[in-house]
């Protein structure tokens, strides 16, 4: 039996804080070698609470070293989400030392009068130590309360930082010179996209395909107002030419499509130019009551956003760096189906599960991964293009959006291939579709070890064409 109150559900290639709480990632940045990662931090205990920014950095992006906590809260209020930067060209005037100087631009938000500002610390020892800006807020609103998660970019061709941040059911888009002022350009949202709930920490950045298309993409979180219930993210894509955001799109699009993926954005600064984004495993439906309780909560894959080749999507990939934690190894299946019982890789509950299947002679398919009493089920069905995913007794019950299934609408290429990468890790799944043309992720707490898996269509066909399931190594 798994049980809850130790840490049988802790992953172990997924960043976890050491203790207490912790929700959406902020501030991520690199520099010198080193993926920052700071989070929404309850220091004190495992429900939300006071907040704080923690801080973690890796160099890998697989092996994380928690650092002490970076930003406490003070006179002006608690520390809500937000992003960092490196200010190369010291426009802040805050660099003192001979290390270029990190700055951070995070929501103060004072818990008496629930009032919301922008305000800046900075750090000139590599994001050892900060300090806040003494002329803190540098932005306020009038519509003070929910005014909130600031993500700041160079904008490299009008040579300003462009900051966007959430009001209400809008983002608001302004510039500055030097991060001290700021000037209001645009507000985006009505009449664009989901409005079930606030609008949240939106990210703007530019993607491009293997044609060479360039596209700029605004990440926006909700919550409520997810395809599958809570929080979710949805996004943009469109054009920005350093003061407005335009799109043409009129479909909501949804960057995961499974319950747990919220508030995440992209690292500013990274050396290779990738947009790579992590995201707060969770949903505020139930994040406080999942069963966990000397640590709560886990952040996503970090992940790589792409343009599809044909402009209309944003692919979500496991960050290269990922593979290192796999072991080679396969197994034996048989090319129409498969039944694999009390596996001892499986009963870890940390493994890859990598599948090609072919579907062009069936309508359907189901993959169930599990135990006698107990298990998780993914159906495929060609003829109504969606995915359903049933984790209604997969072990602890927490979940308390109904325990519905989960339902994900997806039209199968013309090959008729459905590549499955599956990424388990204790208490999470995440399932890339087809490169990272839809994602989903979402949490389990089995109760029991999972160690059989079964895959069968609703033909005899023979439908797979490869199997691997992946032990994690090194960790
Ligand atoms: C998103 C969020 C942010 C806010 C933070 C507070 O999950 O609500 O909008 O800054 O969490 O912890």
């Amino acid at each position: 039996v798994i049980k809850v109150g130790d840490n049988n559900f802790r992953p172990a290639y997924h960043f976890t804080p050491e203790k207490n709480w912790m929700n959406d990632p902020n501030g991520m940045v690199y520099y010198k070698g080193e993926y920052h990662l700071f989070f929404q931090y309850n220091p004190d205990d495992n429900v939300w609470g006071p907040m704080h920014w923690g801080h973690a950095v890796s160099e890998d992006l697989v092996n994380w070293e928690e650092l002490p906590v970076a930003l406490y809260p003070d006179d002006l209020g608690n520390i809500f989400s937000g992003s960092a930067i490196v200010d190369t060209h010291n426009t802040a005037g805050f660099k003192t030392g001979d290390e270029d100087v990190l700055a951070a631009i995070f929501t103060h938000h004072n818990p008496e009068t629930n009032e919301q500002y922008q305000s800046l610390a900075y750090s000139n020892d590599k994001g050892r130590s900060w300090q806040k800006y003494e002329g803190n807020p540098v932005l306020t609103n009038e519509d003070k309360t929910d005014f909130r998660d600031p993500k700041v970019i160079w904008h490299e061709e009008k040579q300003q930082w462009i900051m966007v941040v959430a009001a209400g059911q809008e983002i608001i888009f302004y510039s500055s010179p030097n991060l001290k002022e700021w000037e209001y350009l645009q507000s985006f949202g009505h009449g664009h996209g989901a409005h079930g709930g606030v609008w949240e920490c939106p990210d703007l950045f530019t993607v491009r395909n293997e044609n060479g298309e360039e596209r700029w993409a605004l990440l926006v979180s909700i919550n409520p107002g997810a395809p599958n219930g809570g929080s979710g993210t949805q996004y943009f894509l469109g054009s920005f030419d350093g003061e407005t955001f335009e799109t043409s799109q009129t479909e909501t699009k949804w960057l995961d499509y499974g319950t747990d993926n919220y508030a995440g954005v992209t690292w500013s600064n990274e050396p290779n130019g990738r947009n790579l984004f992590i995201g707060w495993m969770s949903n505020w439906a139930y994040a406080q009551n999942v069963p966990t309780t000397a640590w709560r909560s886990a952040m996503t894959l970090p992940r790589t956003l792409e343009l599809s080749n044909n402009g209309d999507l944003l692919l979500s990939k496991p960050a290269e760096e990922m593979s290192s934690v796999l072991a080679s190894n396969s197994v034996e299946y048989t090319t129409n189906g498969v039944d694999i019982k009390n596996d001892p890789v499986l009963k870890t509950g940390t493994f890859q599960i990598n599948t090609t299947l072919d579907l062009s002679k069936d309508k359907s398919i189901e993959l169930f991964w599990g135990n006698e009493t107990s298990g998780v089920s993914l159906q495929y069905d060609k003829t109504t293009s969606e995915f359903v995913i049933n984790r209604n007794d997969a072990g602890y019950s927490f979940n308390n959006l109904n325990n519905n299934n989960l339902f994900i609408p997806y039209v199968l290429p013309e090959s008729n291939e459905l590549e499955l990468e599956i990424w388990v890790d204790k208490s999470s799944v995440e399932i890339f579709v087809n490169g990272g043309e839809r994602v989903i992720t979402f949490l389990i707490f089995p109760n029991t070890p999972f160690g059989d898996l079964q895959i069968h269509s609703d033909s005899e066909a023979e439908f797979i064409q490869s199997l691997y399931i992946q032990p994690i190594v090194n960790k």
